[in-house]
């Protein structure tokens, strides 16, 4: 009997740790993939609880094409880099950018997420458009994107401020 309650006791804890590991990884970051993108980003970890883009604040008038209004969030690594002006964003930063219109209707999603080993030849970046519905517009290594955002090669790929 001893010896049983001590087996049930072992199994217990492994159990236990495989459930803290099983919440672990339910922190991690997604594939490289609009849904699980847009999973993470929404319910995850929400982005809009995430720092702004620093010196930006919300409702920021943006350039073309991208939308009247602009608010753009960043995960606190990207939010480090801008900062201290590092250069290059980790593996796993994520930008997201929210397009308004100028009555501030929500328009569209982008989001750009570095994935380490995904795109050598565009900087790495996994690129996504979401409709305000959540409905993807593109996603993936999308030439649109890619083919305006090498003008900013220099800087990483990103144009609203410097980062070196
Ligand atoms: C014609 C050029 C052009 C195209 C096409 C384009 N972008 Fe951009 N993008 C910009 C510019 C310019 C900015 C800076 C906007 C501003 O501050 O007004 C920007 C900003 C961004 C940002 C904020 C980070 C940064 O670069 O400063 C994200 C995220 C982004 N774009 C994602 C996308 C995605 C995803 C696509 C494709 C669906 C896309 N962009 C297509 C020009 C473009």
């Amino acid at each position: 009997m001893k010896k049983f309650l001590t087996m049930v006791a072992a199994t217990c804890m492994v159990l236990g740790a495989g459930w803290g590991m099983a919440l672990a990884a339910g922190d991690s970051l997604p594939d490289a993939d609009g849904k699980a993108v847009y999973d993470y980003i929404t319910k995850t970890s929400p982005y809009q609880q995430w720092p702004l883009w620093p010196g930006k604040d919300k409702f920021y008038k943006g350039q073309h094409p991208h939308g009247a209004l602009l608010t753009t969030y960043v995960t606190e690594s990207a939010e480090a880099t801008i900062n201290s002006k590092a250069g290059q964003f980790p593996d796993g930063s994520i930008i997201v950018k929210e397009n308004y219109m100028p009555n501030k209707k929500l328009g569209a999603v982008t989001v750009m997420y570095r994935v380490k080993g995904y795109d050598p030849e565009a900087g790495d970046w996994f690129w996504a458009k979401y409709k305000a519905s959540g409905e993807i517009e593109a996603q993936g290594k999308v030439v649109g994107c890619i083919g305006c955002h090498t003008a900013a090669i220099q800087n990483d790929w990103v144009f609203t401020s410097p980062v070196k």
